[in-house]
Order: structure tokens, then sequence, then C-alpha cells
């Protein structure tokens, strides 16, 4: 029988004495694997859950607390490979809090042991908890001594050595007023720059890559040869003490701040609370700026800040009762992989999507989790971090024991898979290689395996017959930022086409003239129908750039779309300018070789002003050695990445040469390079423009489209507004307006508006629980606005 499912209440003496027996075991193997190799099996959240039973069943039947039991040590025996030192003061670890009532009931147990009985507030700072591992650092007269890990918490390793490579320790300690005997503690951890950095030499070298920053500072600070951590850049934040020679401080602020005056890096989040709501508060807010602090934390750490109250409330087992450690939710956990569905695009591509068995992953429930493509299933993408396959190249099957991860907003990832749970006869993921829609169209991956590779994305290449493209294409149009038509949802739309009412956008301008094949269908009631005809026909009259972007063209977002509306003002300017590149567009040659990665723009004008001039091609050089050739042009321009570039391509010379003739007589004209020169389009969005207009299918769609609405004119922005020209970006929440319309005013007034701070921000608006980006204006000196002073400013 599995014990380790039943809940404790229901254990018997006899089946809880097995289970501690178990659990002493577990969580000793675990905590070697955490401390000694660095290597953690379990997540955080799977070992607290290990150690919290463990207690709870303790505290059930204190009289089976075992010798060896987990909870009367912290860490792991310290490794013979390094000198030990003991000690003097114990390296205490902290009481873990999961939820508010804990923090409350930590905060209630302080005030009753120290006889607070009318509440009397409880003072109690409030910072990071550090993701790394702790270090004892001793000085004696000013200097450093000795430096030690906790080890077990009594006796730690020696490492000295690798310490002093740390920049953020001071080998001397600034000014005078330090304690002649002082153990200043705190944690070891890498940058999350420093962590990437790290794993990118690991890969060049071979070597095996780190999991996380934690094991990766682990494994750098306990290296035997401290010429190797001196090449990692550990930092170090002090937070704690061990032995001292005589009091230096009154309370936590006071001795956090003498460490920074003697030349320590302090955490500048650590805050001093008045009560519970105020800690709660700060840990909400480090919750939301979590991944933004640029290193890992995994809580908050509280601490009662007035010293002598610290000393009264002493020490539990290996917990101080004056601090506690209020985790975050876990951002990994284990689920079951209950299917792979594929949705179909609004561009047709294959998007696969993981339903997921709903588990709780950073505090909300996860039921769906993105799969990017085939390859991402098959384990074959490759990481754009490590440049490794995804999962260490473990494919993903329904039916799997996965890790999901959820860290901030991110979209929920699977980030691991338990290939020694799956039924021995399971079989890989066959990826559709025809769309799933009634139709059951090939789809296919663009590109050349050999040439380039293959396109990531699978599309079904029903276009405009493919109905579950029609649909998407149907949805994206009614969508909030394009037709954003009230009451026309999903839904509506595939009620609609399943009745045959609407196949393109301009049928639901004819809706309201079926209404009697409407009517009395189940949900669309006289009421309903009025306010849906009615919503409809507000849009008759539509601004141009959600006209455009309502196109669903590829690469032409809602940020492009106002960019051709404002260049081009009326959708005639715009169908006209259409018309012109179209003509003046490059041809197939000029575009094969503008795509050549490697080839740049300069080496290829280069290139085609001496094909426009030279003879014919066999006079052009008679060898069809097309490195020696490229070599005696001399073109300075075409430099040697561009002829290999150029060599991969065109194994012989007369190809090479035929093909920039052809391209030489058939470069891109004015008509198109102005289009593309346009600020905020560019050949990507150029191009899809013009291979959208170029199928009579989407013209005859546009053109009906165009009976029924009117696009409206775009306003031209203004060109003397005090924002005119400059560069404006919107960060935290506004009050007075949404995001939306903050920008469309912006715009209106002249201002480009950007999504993240540059050195060509001008000005920053920011409103409550701005982060990130307004840490970045300051640390550049851009002018930072509140919503207020913008408001002024702009008029
Ligand atoms: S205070 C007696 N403050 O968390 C109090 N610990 O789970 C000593 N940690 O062993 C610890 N950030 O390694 C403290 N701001 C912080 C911390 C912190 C990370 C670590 C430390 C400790 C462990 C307990």
């Amino acid at each position: 029988m599995d014990l380790s499912a039943l809940p404790v209440d229901s254990l018997t003496k006899e089946q809880a004495a097995r289970e501690l027996e178990r659990l002493a075991g577990e969580i000793a193997a675990n905590r070697k694997a955490y401390y000694e190799h660095d290597a953690p099996v379990l997540t955080d959240a799977e070992y607290d859950a290990l150690e919290r039973r463990n207690l709870l069943i303790e505290q059930r039947f204190p009289a089976l607390v075992r010798a060896d039991s987990p909870s009367k040590s912290v860490g792991s025996a310290a490794s013979a490979r390094f000198n030990k030192i003991t000690h003097q003061i114990a390296m205490l670890s902290l009481d873990n809090a999961f939820t508010d009532g804990d923090v409350a009931d930590f905060l209630g147990r302080a005030q009753r042991f120290l006889g607070f009985e009318d509440q009397r507030a409880l003072a109690c700072t409030a910072e990071p908890k550090i993701d790394g591992l702790s270090l004892s650092v001793r000085y004696e007269k000013g200097q450093l001594k000795h430096a030690v890990t906790r080890g077990d918490g009594k006796e730690g390793e020696d490492v000295t050595a690798n310490v002093l490579t740390i920049g953020d320790i001071p080998k001397n300690l600034m000014g005078t007023d330090w304690p002649e005997i002082l153990e200043v503690r705190g944690e070891v951890y890498l940058s999350h720059a420093a962590f990437e950095a790290l794993n990118q030499v690991q890969l060049e070298a071979g070597a095996a890559l780190y999991a996380n920053p934690r094991n990766a500072a682990a494994g750098s600070l306990r290296q035997l040869d401290p010429a190797i951590t001196a090449q990692r850049p550990l930092s170090f934040f002090a937070y704690a003490w061990g032995e001292v020679s005589g009091s230096f401080a009154a309370t936590q602020m006071e001795a956090v701040a003498s460490f920074a005056r003697w030349g320590f890096k302090t955490n500048a989040d650590m805050k001093l609370c008045a009560d519970t709501a105020s800690l709660l508060a700060h840990y909400r807010d480090l919750g939301l700026r979590r991944a933004e602090l640029g290193y890992d934390i995994d809580g908050v750490v509280y601490k009662v800040n007035d010293l002598a109250l610290q000393a009264r409330l002493g020490i539990v087992t290996r917990f101080p009762r004056w601090a506690i450690a209020h985790k975050f939710p876990p951002e990994q956990a284990t689920t079951i992989l209950d299917a792979i569905d594929i949705q179909v695009g609004r561009t047709g591509a294959l998007t696969p999507v993981a339903r997921v068995r709903p588990v709780t992953v950073g505090g909300v429930v996860v039921s769906n989790a993105t799969l990017h493509n085939e390859d991402f299933i098959a384990g074959k993408a490759l990481d754009r971090v490590t440049g490794l396959p995804v999962r260490g190249g473990k494919d993903l099957r329904p039916g799997d024991h996965i890790v999901i991860q959820r860290a901030g907003d991110v979209i929920p990832q699977i980030v691991d898979v338990w290939v020694d749970k799956r039924e021995p006869d399971s079989t890989p993921f066959a990826f559709p290689h025809i769309c799933p829609c009634p139709l059951q169209t090939p789809a296919i991956r663009g590109g050349d395996e050999q040439d380039g590779g293959l396109d990531v994305v699978r599309r079904c290449t029903g276009e405009f017959a493919c109905p579950f493209q029609r649909l998407r294409h149907l949805e994206h149009f009614v969508s909030r930022k394009a037709f954003d038509i009230d009451g026309l949802g999903p839904r509506q739309l595939q009620d609609f086409f399943d009745w045959g009412l609407v196949k393109e956008p301009a049928d639901i301008f004819k809706l309201e003239g079926r209404r009697s094949d409407l009517e009395g269908r189940e949900g669309y009631g006289q009421t309903s129908l009025n306010n849906l005809f009615a919503a409809i026909n507000q849009r008759r009259d539509i601004d141009l750039s959600r006209f455009i972007f309502g196109l669903g063209v590829r690469h032409i977002g809602e940020t492009t779309s106002g960019v051709l509306a404002r260049a081009f003002g009326s959708w005639e300017a715009l169908k006209a300018a259409i018309e012109v590149a179209q003509t003046h567009r490059a041809n197939e040659a000029y575009r094969q070789l503008e795509a050549i990665h490697g080839l740049g723009p300069r080496a290829l004008e280069a290139l085609l002003n001496w094909a426009a001039k030279a003879d014919s091609p066999v006079q052009a050089g008679l060898f069809d050695d097309v490195a020696e050739n490229l070599a005696k042009l001399r073109l300075s321009e075409v430099a040697m990445p561009a002829r290999k570039a150029l060599i991969e391509v065109f194994p012989d010379w007369l190809g090479l040469v035929s093909t920039l003739k052809s391209a030489a007589a058939g470069r891109p004209h004015d008509g198109y390079t102005s289009l593309a020169a346009i600020d905020g389009m560019g050949p990507v969005a150029t191009d899809a423009l013009l291979d959208f207009f170029a199928e009579p299918h989407n013209r005859d769609a546009v053109a009906r489209l165009l009976e029924q609405v009117r696009p409206r004119d775009a306003e031209a922005p203004a060109s003397d507004s005090p924002v005119t020209g400059l560069t404006i970006v919107f960060t935290g929440s506004l009050e007075t307006m949404t995001r939306d319309e903050a920008k469309a005013q912006a715009i209106r007034l002249g201002a480009k508006v950007a999504g993240s701070v540059s050195a060509k921000t001008d000005i920053v608006v920011a409103g409550p629980g701005a982060g990130s980006k307004l840490a970045k204006a300051s640390e550049l000196g851009v002018r930072v606005m509140s919503e207020a002073e913008w408001a002024a400013f702009v008029g």
C-alpha cells in the first residue's frame, strides 16, 4: 500500500512510523542532491511538501520522532573535499509561510511570546529571499579571515580561497566602527545575466549545463580551483551576522545599514513595515517585480526589527522565532499531458496546444500550455537561451507526466517530461500532415530541407477554401483592435458560418437583410438581433487603420496598420501606392538574392552593378570556381562572409552570374522602395502586403467589403504639438484613459509610441505599478512624467 498518498490524519501509529522512516530517507537523499551535488531532483515545492508532511506526522505522534529526523537538522553535511570549519554560532534556516494566514500566525505567536497582550504592533523588516546559498564571512580587526558555507548549520566548508574572488565581498572592511570580531552572513548568488553567460561558456566547452542560477552559484563557489570561481561573476547580499565581539546596532535596519557602510552590497528592496498589511503589500509588490529583478528570489523574509526583541524571542530547534520566509507560489508543477490539440490560425498555421490535467502553478490554475510547433513537440527545437534541444531532446506524448512552468506573465511552458513514467507501448506524437478542417487539405512546411531548412510552421494549403482559416479571419476581423463589433464573437461567427450566412467580412454587413433566416433560432431573439445589427451598422464608418488591420494581412499588425493609415491618409491613396509598388517590385531573382543570409545590401548592390556591366556570363569568368571568380572581381564591398554565403547557394559560376544579371535588370523601383522605406514598414511587411493584394480573391473580397463600409480618412498627425517627433513610452496603469487611448492620443499629436525604454526615448509616462521601464528610464536619465503631468503637458 502506498502510504505517501494517505492524509496524515488517517495514519495509524504503525503506518506513521513507516512514513517517518521513508521521509527521513527521502529528505536526506534530496538534501544531498541539492546541497552536495548542486543537482536537485525535486522542485522546491515538492521538497517543501516532504518536510511539511514529516513535521505534521511528528506533531501528531511526538513519540515517534526519530533520532535522525530531518526536522532536527538543516542542509547537508559538509563535503570532504573542503576543510571543515565549525560555526561558533549556528547558521539557522527559516521556517516557511505559504499563506497570508501563516504570516498572521507567525506575528501572533511572536506577540504572545513577548506578552504583547494588547496586540502592540511588532515592526518587522521585509526583504527578498534570495535563491542562492548562504555564506558566513569572518573578519578579525577588519580583515577577512575565512569564509564558510552553511553545511549542516553547525559546520561548513572552508571556501575562503574562492570567496576572495567575489567582488561584492570586501577583503578589508571600510570605515572604522566595526567590532573586532565580526561574522557577516548573506547569500551568494548569480545574476540571470551571469547565469546565461556561464551556460554559454559551458555549452561552447561541451560541459554540462546548470539547471538554474542557484545550482550554478553553488557549483561555482564549491570549485576546488579558485581560478575557476574567479571566472564566474558571483554576487553577494549581506543580510545577517554570526559571532560579533560587541553590539553594533539596535535594529535589523541599522545592522544592514552598517554592512553597507563597511563595504557590502545590501538589498535595496529591504523595507521596514509597521504591520501585517504592509508586510503583505511588500510581498505582493516583490511578487510582481520578481521577473525584473535580474536574479532569482523565491519569497520574502520577514524579521522582527528590534534586536532586543529578537534576543528575547530566541530559537525553536532549527529556526529563529523572530523571522520567517514567506514563499512565493511554486512556478513549476508536475501534471499529465492529456492531449495535444491542433488549432488552425488565420494564416493557416497548424498550432499545437497542450491540454493538461489542471494544476496550480505560480498561483493560478493552468489547463493549457503552449507547444509552439511540431519540432518543439519532437524535442528538436532549440532553446533560445542555451542553443540546446528543448527538454534535453525528449519528445512529448499524450499521457506523459510533465513539468509545467509558469513564470510571471509568460504563457505556461512544458519544461520537462518524465520519460521513465511512460507506458511501454507509447509512440511518438504524429503531427498531422493534413488540416483538421473538414476539407482535410494537405498541410506543409515551406522551405527546403537542404537549403536553410524547413519552416518551423506547418501550414494548411487550403487558404480561402479552408473553413478554419476563414473563421479565424472573421474572428480577427471583428476583434477588439479591428472592427470591434459588440455581440459578434467566435461563437456567433461559428453559427453564422455553419448556417451559410457569413463566409467573408462583407457578409457581416448583409446579415440584417437575412433577418428572417436568423429569427427564432436559439439565442437570437428580437432584442439581441436588433442590438447586433445596430452594432454592425455603427462600424460601416471605420477608422482607416482599423480597416487595414481588419484585413488580416500577414505582418501587418496594429502598429503597422496605423503607420500605413497615417502615411497615406486615405484608402484610395494607399491602394494607389500598392498598385504602383506592385509594378515596381523586384523580380524573383532579386528577391532570391536579397533573402540570402549573410549577403548585405551593400554587397548585393556592388554585385548587381558589376553584373549589369559584365558582357556575358562566359566572358565574365571562364572557370567554374565560384570562390576564385568572386575573389577575382575585387569588389571591396563583397567580403568573405558574403562570398561564403553565395558559394553555399550557387555551386556553379554560370548560375550565379545569370541570376545576378537577371536581378540587376529586376531591381525594385521607387514605388516599391518608398513604400518599404516608410518608418515601421520594411521589406517583410511590404512584400506581405503586396502578396496579399496580388491574389485576385483577396482583391475581390476587399472590393465587396468596400461596398459595405467606408474607411474614414486618417487624421494627419499634428505637426505643431509639444510632443511632435518625440518618442513616448507608457508604463504602469493609467487612471483617466486606457493604454490604447493614450497611445492613440500621442500618435495623433505627432509622437511615436515605443514599447521599451532606450536612449532614443524622450518621455516615459509612468502610472502606479510601473516597474523595470521606470527603473531603466531613471538609469538613462529619460524624462519621467505622471499621467497628470502628461495631460497638462499635451494640453
Ligand atoms: S535570514 C537566522 N534573509 O534562506 C536567519 N535568509 O530558507 C538567517 N536566504 O538559510 C537567514 N535570502 O540561505 C535570510 N534575506 C534573507 C535571505 C535568506 C535568502 C536564505 C538563507 C537561509 C534560507 C532559509
